[in-house]
């Protein structure tokens, strides 16, 4: 089983989807050379079905951010390699790698005045951590945006996710796959919670 988020997401415009909260520039700039100073990377965390990469989509466009997912550079640089056993393995040092440089990126984006919204996958409690201490370390801004919403809601979600194939479907979930994912999924806990700038949305 994947260590990340196996659901690879589309990048496409969310204008017909469902968004569970308006999100508006929290960190806006207020003049010329503002704009760097303010800029911040929002992290978006849940479950699978959650809703994250539906309010990634609506986050980055109301925000003016760039949107960098974990699974659009796994599917565009990947996919096609993709070996027909061991997938485990060879998916997680991959997805280890791209989270890697995605966090550069995002990190020159922020410092060129622009706010990122990342969706990494970080399903593992000791995975958001590292990445909490790489920004911390940078001095960096984080927004940690928690998507949830309960099992059975996100399982007909992720079927007709399936069925439908909209915006944020890039490959087929099955639900065994589902189950797998939504296991992997470790919660924040409140003492992970209390170093955060947190915002949780119940989708
Ligand atoms: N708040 C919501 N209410 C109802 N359906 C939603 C909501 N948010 C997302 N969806 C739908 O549920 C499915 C899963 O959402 P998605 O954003 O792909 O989840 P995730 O990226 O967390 O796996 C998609 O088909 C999406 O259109
Ligand atoms: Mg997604």
């Amino acid at each position: 089983m994947k260590r990340h988020d196996p659901l690879p997401e589309e990048e496409s415009s969310v204008s017909d989807r469902p968004c569970p909260q308006q999100v508006g520039r929290s960190h806006a700039p207020e003049g010329p050379g503002a704009a760097s100073a303010a800029a911040r990377l929002h992290l978006i965390l849940g479950p699978v079905g959650a809703g994250k990469s539906t309010y990634a989509l609506q986050l980055a466009r109301d925000a003016g951010a760039v949107r960098l997912s974990l699974d659009d550079w796994m599917v565009r640089l990947f996919r096609p390699d993709r070996p027909p056993t061991g997938v485990v393995e060879w998916y997680a040092e991959r997805a280890a790698r791209c989270v890697q440089q995605i966090a550069l990126v995002a990190r020159e984006i922020v410092a060129a005045g622009t706010d990122a919204v990342l969706e990494l996958g970080l399903l593992r409690r000791s995975e958001r951590e590292a990445f909490y201490a790489s920004l911390r370390d940078a001095g960096v801004g984080l927004t940690v945006h928690l998507l949830d919403a309960p099992r059975d809601v996100r399982r007909e979600r992720v079927l007709l996710r399936n069925q439908r194939r909209g915006v944020t479907f890039s490959m087929d979930v099955p639900l065994d796959v589902f189950e797998l994912a939504s296991d992997l999924w470790e919660p924040i806990e409140p003492d992970e919670q209390a170093a955060l700038d947190l915002r949780v949305v119940r989708s």
